[in-house]
């Protein structure tokens, strides 16, 4: 006897040989009665589901979340309450990469929060920018195909990312957030998360306003420059998942103190930028910040696959108090994430305890693969046999705005200062400093040397141009005088076939 356990088959009797199959004698031949390795074949064969489509790479950790404010003038949430602490689960993860792709790619981050809340799971599934590519979801799909592999070589290629963005104007504010130096962040510890969409919170009397979240990080903004990313890349494919879990591990957790701004329901129309458009942010000087709690992450999982892979965010988790604005791209968000759940985990993946809410379910949905939740008798609604009723008197009223209009597929109409290229141009010229600028130049030129062609190279800098002249000279200008000092190795560099998102030229 040892003081470990017998192993079993999953059926739970004992098995009598880790290390041999059952055979016709030493020499022999295998025999199909041998059920603990046909079940230990069988379950290795099935121990991968499809990893997210976009997101793929990526690790998190367990929390809590704790209000240290009082915002309960703007929402009636239970979890933004005075005092009010909600156990959290956190996914960080790379947008572009598959699972095994290193940490430090440059791309923007996932900041994918669940509260475990009273009234139920609330997720807020941000990124580390306050704002994204696009602002139609009609272009979402084209947008991360973009980012991902071609037809014919299955390699990543900078000259379909560029041909897109340059053709997707609207692309250029999130283009310099991510060729500056927070495109790639030292660790998850070191950056900050938003919710980028603008949402409604509502308080107890009904009043709306219009918010956005910022995390941001208590540890401090800390980068990588491309040269370190590169040699981090091949030194340790994992070093943010290996970062965040063993800083979890030595019990450093990491923090996040969440401030929102918070615009008046009435002030939307006349701002002079569409609050609801993702390209755009609202200026600390409009909509200041206001503290309202603090995130900290103390408990690693023990099992990736159970609590991160199965993990399901989903940005219509929303709980009374919180509601979704007419941001087009969070509505179709509203959508997309649990079809995606359906595919990749299963039908019943709310069910699973790292996506079942704290609070009792009591829900008319039942059966389908895997159920593991017991229905019960009444199974429709409305019934006069004591099944759930929804509380209309309490929850009744569902987040709303006025809305009017022919129905059209058109751009969102702009804004008095709506235009694609100011905001980013402020992010150039107002916040980064000179050695910013440099490493923006520096970070844009390796980048467009790494295989992208005519015409869409004098796009790109047509594009920086009307970002800021001054850096789209300088953008154009490194080009040139790099492409004229090609080596003989130039021409495969040129070669989209042999590009790759991580090295420079
Ligand atoms: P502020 O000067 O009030 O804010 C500038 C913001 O830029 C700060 O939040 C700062 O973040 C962030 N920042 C600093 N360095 C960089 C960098 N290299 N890349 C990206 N962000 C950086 O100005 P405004 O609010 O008027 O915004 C000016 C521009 O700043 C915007 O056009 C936008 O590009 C960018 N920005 C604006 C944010 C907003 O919500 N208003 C949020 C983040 C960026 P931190 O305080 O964490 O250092
Ligand atoms: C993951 C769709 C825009 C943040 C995903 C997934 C899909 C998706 C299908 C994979 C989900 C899964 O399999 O678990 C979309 C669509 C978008 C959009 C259709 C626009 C129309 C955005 C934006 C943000 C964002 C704007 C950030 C503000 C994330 C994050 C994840 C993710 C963080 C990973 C969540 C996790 O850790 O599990 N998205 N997305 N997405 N998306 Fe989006």
């Amino acid at each position: 006897m040892t003081d470990v356990p017998a192993t079993t088959t999953d059926s739970g009797a004992p098995v009598e040989s880790d290390e041999h199959s059952l055979t016709v004698g030493p020499d022999g031949p295998l025999l199909l009665q041998d059920g603990y390795l046909i079940e230990q074949m069988a379950q290795f064969n099935r121990e991968r589901i499809p990893e997210r489509q976009p997101h793929a790479k990526g690790s998190g950790a367990f929390g809590h979340f704790e209000v240290t404010a009082d915002v309960s003038a703007h929402t009636k949430a239970a979890v933004f309450q005075p005092g009010v602490r909600t156990e959290v689960l956190a996914r960080f993860s790379t947008v572009a990469g598959e699972r095994g792709s290193p940490d430090t790619w440059r791309d923007p981050r996932g900041f994918a929060l669940k509260f475990y809340t009273t009234q139920g799971n609330y997720d807020m599934v941000g990124n580390d920018t306050p704002v994204f590519f696009i602002k139609d979801p009609m272009k979402f799909q084209h947008f991360i195909r973009s980012q991902k592999r071609r037809a014919d070589n299955n390699l990543r290629d900078h000259d379909m990312q560029w041909d897109f963005w340059t053709l997707s104007p609207e692309t250029a504010h999130q283009v310099t957030w991510l060729m500056g130096d927070r495109g790639i962040p030292r660790t998850w510890r070191h950056m900050n998360g938003y919710s980028s969409h603008t949402y409604m919170w509502i308080n107890e009397q009904g009043r709306r306003s219009w918010v956005k979240y910022h995390f941001k990080t208590d540890q401090g903004i800390e980068c990588f420059t491309q040269d370190e990313a590169d040699q981090m890349a091949a030194a340790d494919t994992d070093y943010h998942t290996r970062d965040l879990f063993e800083h979890i591990r030595d019990g450093e957790y990491p923090s996040w103190t969440l401030h929102v701004q918070v615009m008046p329901e009435q002030d939307a129309a006349a701002y002079r930028f569409n609050p609801f458009d993702l390209t755009k942010v609202w200026p600390h000087a409009d909509y200041p910040l206001i503290e309202v709690g603090r995130l900290t992450l103390d408990r690693n999982p023990t099992d990736h696959h159970a609590e991160i892979e199965q993990a399901a965010f989903q940005p219509n988790n929303l709980v009374p108090g919180i509601g979704p604005s007419p941001d087009r791209m969070l509505l179709a968000r509203l959508f997309s994430y649990a079809d995606a759940h359906r595919h990749r985990i299963g039908t019943n993946y709310q069910q699973l305890p790292v996506n079942a809410p704290t609070v009792p379910v009591h829900s008319y949905s039942k059966d389908g693969a895997m159920a593991y939740r017991k229905s019960t008798d009444p199974v429709y609604a409305p019934n006069s046999k004591g099944g759930p009723a929804a509380d209309t008197a309490r929850f009744g009223a569902p987040p709303s705005w006025q809305v009017s209009g022919e129905i059209t597929r058109a751009a969102y109409v702009d804004h008095a200062e709506d235009d694609d290229w100011s905001q980013p141009g402020t992010l150039v010229r107002e916040v980064m400093d000179d050695s910013a600028r440099d490493r923006l130049v520096d970070n844009v030129v390796g980048h467009l040397l790494n295989g992208v062609t005519e015409p869409v190279l004098q796009r790109a800098f047509a594009y920086w141009k009307r970002i800021d002249p001054d850096i789209g000279r300088r953008i154009q200008e490194g080009v040139s005088a790099k492409a004229g000092q090609k080596d003989p190795k130039a021409d495969q560099q040129a070669d989209p076939a042999r590009s790759s998102m991580q090295h420079k030229a």
